[in-house]
């Protein structure tokens, strides 16, 4: 039992912020101090009864909790005066809003991937980059697309050399849980090339010559790159499945055994036992890996709602001075997430 856990803050309880909260609470050297909600709604009563503090993160909105007879421990400001650091889950654009909040607080706090590099100044893979970010005060986990693709696309940069990527990214519409937007019935490409993807790679792989576009597709399951590397030497399929087989958070699939699509790699993920069915390994298809002389192809599916998650675990680590090496660090959040 570690003493003198890291204490931990969860600002915007959703989709993100649940699943930061329960992976932090399965750690040893952290822990969960409370987590925030702005209205009483459902995920309110899961947080209570999952055994988190809640705090209101808009004290306007407590007569609402009041209402529902749902008790709060207090104002995110409450919040912000117990812990060491706050991992803001907020959606995207809203979290660098609370940065003077957590400036004025003296708490460290991680942003996720909906907040732009440059309002942060830094940004995060356990892989890539977990060094240069021992000890900040504010740091930006990149986003699910990005975290994919920088778990498979570092180890080819660190151990072959990348010349160039061309990288497609068929996005699912929205999560699971969101009943209000689309496309329902249409595949929308996104017409500014690149996509936001390729210059936020650059954000944990400096350097990298990328070049990224995307569509969005009538699908909530998870998203699917496909991708083409140049790499800076000959190479074959075996050299490069053996890389990503020794690369933590790749897990490959086969189409010759039934994974022919997101929807059996979902299933799987269910088969696993993990919390939510949470696929956190960036899944690759074995069967569709091919190297050509110089150039890579393949595939990967993303799960959105988990890849960043255990990314989110390290930088705490990184940023709390509590671990200096990166892969420890990877081990350590993998052994406690029940991970490959
Ligand atoms: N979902 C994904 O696929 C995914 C993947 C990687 C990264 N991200 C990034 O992670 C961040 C969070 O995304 P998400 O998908 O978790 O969004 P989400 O499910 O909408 O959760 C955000 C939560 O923040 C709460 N909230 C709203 N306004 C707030 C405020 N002013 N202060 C505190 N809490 C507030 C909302 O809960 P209440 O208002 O009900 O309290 C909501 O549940 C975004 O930057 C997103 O881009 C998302």
């Amino acid at each position: 039992m570690i003493e003198n856990k890291v204490k931990v803050a969860i600002n915007g309880y959703g989709s993100i912020g649940k699943r930061v909260a329960d992976a932090v609470s399965r750690q040893d050297d952290m822990e969960i101090v409370g987590v925030t909600k702005t209205r009483p709604t459902f995920e309110a009563r899961s947080a209570i009864a999952k055994g988190y503090d809640l705090y209101i993160a808009l004290p306007e909105n407590l007569p609402l909790f009041q209402q529902a007879g749902i008790e709060v421990n207090g104002t995110l400001d409450d919040l912000l005066g117990k812990v060491d650091i706050v991992v803001d889950c907020t959606p995207g654009k809203k979290g660098v809003e609370n940065m003077d909040k957590y400036r004025k607080a003296n708490v460290k706090a991680i942003f996720q991937g909906g907040e732009k590099h440059d309002k942060v100044g830094r940004s995060f893979n356990a892989l890539s980059n977990y060094k240069d970010n021992i000890g900040a005060q504010f740091v930006r986990v990149v986003s699910c697309n990005t975290t994919g693709l920088a778990r498979t696309i570092f180890p080819l940069v660190r151990d072959i050399g990348v010349a160039k990527v061309y990288a497609t990214m068929i996005r699912r519409a929205v999560d699971p849980n969101d009943s209000k937007k689309g496309p329902v019935n249409a595949i929308v490409p996104e017409l500014k090339v690149p996509s936001h993807h390729g210059p936020d790679l650059k954000t944990v792989i400096p350097g990298i010559d990328i070049d990224s576009m995307a569509v969005v597709v009538p699908t909530t399951l998870m998203h699917l790159h496909s991708i083409v590397v140049k790499l800076s030497r000959p190479s074959s399929t075996e050299e490069v499945k053996g890389l990503w087989r020794n690369t933590p958070r790749v897990r490959f699939v086969k189409g010759s055994e039934g994974v022919e699509s997101t929807a059996q790699i979902m299933e799987l993920s269910k088969d696993l036992n993990r919390d939510r069915a949470d696929l956190n390994e960036i899944v690759v298809w074995e069967d569709g890996i091919q190297v050509t002389g110089d150039t890579l192809y393949y595939f990967q599916a993303i799960h959105q709602e988990s890849d960043v998650i255990p990314e989110n675990i390290d930088c705490i680590r990184a940023m709390c001075g509590l671990m200096e090496d990166n892969i420890a660090s990877i081990r350590k959040t993998d052994a406690a997430l029940g991970l490959i």
